[in-house]
């Protein structure tokens, strides 16, 4: 089975957060399913520096005022299609911000552009010899792509639409609608039209075949006023579509047996050795050498994280004899806050600015602790690196944070199935509990370990939710 994939952001090429991950690590795990997924991305200046071997494989003549080529070229096991328009994607900056931290005025267009070449390499010849089966679009920046199909020669091949987070919604004026080249009746409710103005996400929860997001927890709760952040109507109205897939990691970059970038390989059997990762770490964020667990932070800097907690509790870890490493960038405020408690407790919180992704493998595989205090959490992936790690999670209780964490409550520490830590509410509160919590466990090291042990055991991988995928693949295709 042919799949085109469409995503604006694909690690190893370019990631600004788990989208790129989870775009990346698919292919691969649907492989063995007889899936054979061509990913169609952007041609960022990241991406073509990237790929020095590729050839042109199509082109579109017009699109929105410009041609552009699509490129074919194969990397670290992907099979890649990049859409080369200069005038789009060529620019200083990140895939969606300018150098000084703004959206690129035209973002609608630019990501309008994916989504028509998308629909286009799929009903139409644009790459000679080639078609996919199911087209398969991740959040916003590719949801007009089932859209542009449904007005286009591919109107009958099946969709399916990935929310990674209902936060970003792609919502626009009116006044871009008329530049979008499609015909008046796509501004309407049944489409793009969303509260007066117009939303890429809405029009493509409205037309894909089946809708999916990152985890089962993440599925019920998107379909509530509280986190559906105004589509909880329409989800509503396409339950039978809908459904919650748990991310996989990607075991071979993530394996602290193998990963080049940690100082001290290990695994299971060998949790000691993580002493030298965290030695390293010491010196980089200027830690005191002297016994107690380090908490690390790895994340965007935001209020979905919970960064403000965060910043709530940092006196707290100190005073309870605990390490703090914060690696992250976003909101400067936030990222400030942070600076200054780092600079409060030198040699016992240490901040690194910034997004670095050597360092944060190195994290994962010296710290004790993970903390994610999100507010909301489709998925996650940081804690499912942490558990693979041995590096506990501690998590809030949202998303899909609840379905990969097991508490160690009584039951589950009894039971020899816990990995981490969870807490509900989600406030500094909580959060201050449930450090509490994982220090009285770290002081014994016996159930310290074991968390360790199980965490390290659960199976983070793709096989599971890559059968899911494959099996919701057929179904659409059984349909026809
Ligand atoms: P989100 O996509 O919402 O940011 P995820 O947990 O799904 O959250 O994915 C975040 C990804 O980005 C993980 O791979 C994480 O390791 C990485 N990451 C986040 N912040 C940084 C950073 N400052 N430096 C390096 N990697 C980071
Ligand atoms: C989004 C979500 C995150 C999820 C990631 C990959 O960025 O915020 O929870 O893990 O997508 O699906």
């Amino acid at each position: 089975m042919n799949v085109l994939s469409v995503a604006s952001e694909v690690y190893p090429l370019v990631k600004t957060g788990g989208l790129a991950d989870v775009v990346g690590a698919l292919p691969s795990a649907l492989q063995p399913h007889g899936i054979r997924t061509r990913t169609l991305v952007p041609g960022y200046p990241a991406v073509l520096h990237k790929l020095k071997k590729r050839k042109t494989v199509g082109g579109i003549d017009n699109l929105f005022g410009h041609p552009a080529k699509v490129l074919a070229a194969e990397y670290d096991g992907l099979d890649l299609l990049v859409l080369d328009q200069p005038a789009l994607y060529h620019r200083d900056g990140g895939p969606y911000l300018d150098t000084t931290g703004r959206d690129y005025p035209d973002n609608f267009r630019r990501f309008a552009a994916l989504s028509l070449a998308a629909a286009e390499i799929a009903g139409d010849d644009v790459v000679p010899g080639w078609k996919p089966e199911i087209v398969h679009v991740h959040d916003w920046q590719a949801a007009l792509t089932p859209v542009y199909m449904r007005f286009g020669s591919a109107r009958d091949l099946p969709t399916v639409l990935t929310i990674h987070n209902i936060a970003f919604q792609g919502q626009f004026g009116a006044s871009v609608f008329p530049e979008l080249s499609l015909p008046s009746e796509a501004f309407s409710m049944q489409f793009l039209e969303y509260y007066g103005d117009v939303g890429f996400l809405k029009g493509g929860l409205q037309t894909a075949s089946a809708i999916t997001t990152v985890s089962p927890s993440y599925s019920q709760e998107i379909l509530t006023a509280e986190f559906g952040m105004g589509l909880d109507g329409l989800l509503a109205s396409r339950l039978a579509s809908l459904a919650g897939i748990v991310n996989g990691i990607d075991v071979d970059t993530w394996n602290p047996e193998t990963d080049p970038y940690i100082a001290q390989n290990y695994g299971p059997g060998t949790l000691k050795k993580r002493a030298a990762n965290r030695k390293v770490l010491e010196e980089r964020f200027g830690l005191d050498k002297t016994p107690g667990p380090i908490f690390c932070v790895i994340s965007r800097l935001t209020w979905q994280k919970g960064m403000d907690l965060l910043a709530q509790v940092t006196d707290d870890i100190v005073a309870l004899g605990g390490k703090l490493i914060v690696l992250g960038a976003g909101d400067v405020a936030l990222e400030g806050a942070l600076m200054a408690a780092a600079s409060r407790h030198r040699g016992h919180i240490g901040m690194v600015p910034g997004y670095d992704e050597p360092l944060s493998h190195l994290m994962q595989a010296g710290s004790d602790a993970i903390l994610i205090p999100s507010r909301f959490e489709p998925c996650g992936l940081t804690q499912l690196y942490g558990l693979r790690y041995g590096c506990v999670p501690i998590v809030a209780r949202t998303g899909g944070l609840t379905d990969t964490v097991i508490d160690a409550n009584e039951a589950a520490l009894a039971a020899r199935v816990a990995t981490g830590f969870q807490f509900h509410p989600v406030t500094a509160d909580g959060l201050r509990l449930a450090i509490r919590r994982a220090l009285r466990a770290y002081n014994e090291p016996k159930v310290w370990a074991r968390l360790q042990n199980q965490g390290m055991k659960s199976d983070v991988s793709w096989a599971k939710s890559a059968e899911r995928y494959a099996s919701l693949y057929s179904g659409l295709l059984a349909k026809g």
